[in-house]
């Protein structure tokens, strides 16, 4: 039963869809309308809506292209609203790698219409989607947190690239510094996401990892997150607030940060790997003077750290078309799409011998240079938190968020944290 909080979220979305009114090239007698949603984040709306266009043409069905909120968070209490409810809305739903798990009883087993394409694709994104036994969605894309750098201002200042948190500091501030006094007032020297959301969790939990802090609940279903190398994580990240990064990082996503970032208004950013592509594109400010890298760690401890990220199709079990809009899940899903998607958009593949395509590599070096940041990236604590992800996470980034914005030390941001995730989880049982 939808709840009355869903009416703004449900006006949004009908707010947001567009109607192709596309004629199918051929009339098919069983021709269906299929509506999918596709997020806007960078290209990735352009990126969805040309894929599914050629579907339709190829195919004789008519489309109806939805765009949801891009805050993954705010997509997320979409979705659920719509599925439970049990609407035909939409058809086809971008999922993120982190709710196959929340949303697999509302969505379609697609094993039986892959025929085997799945074999195709990394085993463990495979098993990420499978929730009970069944394949609810088909990978797309696959993420990890990454560090884009200004090559061109750290050679003009004789900096390294930056291997720990301090050398990023210390770099930032003497760029930031340097690039300000010659005339660019508006120099920062990291932009990250800060906002009270998904990203945020992202974010600092590679700060956490990185520090050698654990990964907030283990996958014995421990609670590990109020720890001194944690603390040490998140005050070191809220250090920067107003230093290094403007105190408006505490409401930027990924393309609020990617705008001060591409505008050639801060030395590093973190951010998806679809930051690169437009870093490159013809008429950026930055082009050619981009770099990208692993995330710095802790000195004298810690590991980089990329949490893993990305993106999957579903289809909904609701759909009045589910044969059609599979069929659109697997167009979209293949490898000759996910092979023009990475060379014009640096989506990264996840079909696994796209990273031997020269091509690909070619037009983005990040893929086949940090291709063990993909393989080792860090999953967020989803396999053992089961159904109640979504709270811990929520717990976690707004820990993050009060400790960043100076509303409580870290220490007594963590020590809250740990006793709600303690009665968030029954004790550590989480089942
Ligand atoms: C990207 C990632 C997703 C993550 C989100 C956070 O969309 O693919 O996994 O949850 O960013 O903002």
């Amino acid at each position: 039963m939808p709840l009355p909080a869903s009416r703004s979220l449900l006006a949004m979305l009908f707010a947001c869809v567009s109607w192709l009114g596309m004629m199918p090239s051929t009339w098919a007698a069983d021709a269906a309308t299929i509506s999918i949603a596709c997020s806007g984040v960078g290209q990735e709306l352009e990126f969805c809506k040309g894929a599914a266009e050629a579907w339709a043409r190829k195919t004789g069905h008519a489309l109806k292209i939805v765009t949801p909120p891009n805050d993954a968070s705010e997509r997320l209490a979409l979705y659920q609203q719509l599925l439970s409810a049990r609407s035909d809305k939409i058809d086809v739903l971008q999922v993120d790698v982190i709710w196959p798990g929340l949303l697999g009883g509302h969505l379609l087993d697609l094993r039986p219409y892959a025929k085997g394409a799945e074999a195709q694709h990394f085993p463990g994104f495979i098993a990420n989607n499978t929730s009970q036994g069944r394949l609810v969605a088909m990978p797309w894309f696959a993420n990890a947190g990454l560090l884009f750098y200004r090559s061109d201002l750290l050679q003009k200042y004789g900096q390294p690239l930056p291997s720990t948190w301090e050398e990023l500091t210390v770099g930032a501030r003497t760029i930031q510094d340097g690039e300000r006094a010659a005339g660019n007032e508006r120099m920062w020297g990291y932009v990250w996401q800060g906002r009270a959301y998904e990203g945020l969790s992202c974010n600092a939990l590679e700060w956490v990892a990185s520090h050698d802090g654990g990964a907030i609940v283990e996958a014995d279903g421990r609670i590990s997150i109020d720890n001194p190398r944690a603390a040490l994580a998140l005050q070191t990240a809220a250090a920067w607030v107003g230093s290094i990064s403007p105190t408006a990082v505490l409401n930027y996503a990924e393309e609020e940060s990617r705008g001060v970032f591409q505008a050639g208004n801060a030395v590093f950013m973190r951010n998806w790997p679809y930051a690169w592509a437009l870093a490159q594109a013809e008429g950026s400010a930055i082009r050619g003077k981009v770099g990208v890298a692993v995330l710095p760690k802790a000195a004298g401890a810690g590991r980089h750290a990329a949490t893993l990220g990305g993106e999957s199709l579903a289809v909904s079990n609701y759909s009045r078309h589910p044969a059609a809009a599979a069929d659109l899940v697997l167009y979209m899903t293949s490898a000759a799409v996910q092979k023009e998607r990475a060379l014009r958009g640096s989506f990264n593949p996840t079909i696994t011998v796209l990273y031997q395509d020269p091509e690909i590599l070619q037009a983005n070096p990040f893929m086949g240079e940090l291709f063990a940041t993909f393989t080792s990236a860090i999953a967020r604590p989803t396999t053992v938190t089961g159904a109640r992800y979504n709270q811990v996470s929520h717990q976690f980034w707004n820990a993050a968020h009060d400790t960043l914005s100076g509303k409580a030390t870290a220490e007594q941001a963590l020590s809250r944290l740990d006793r709600s995730l303690q009665r968030v989880s029954r004790r550590g049982t989480w089942r």
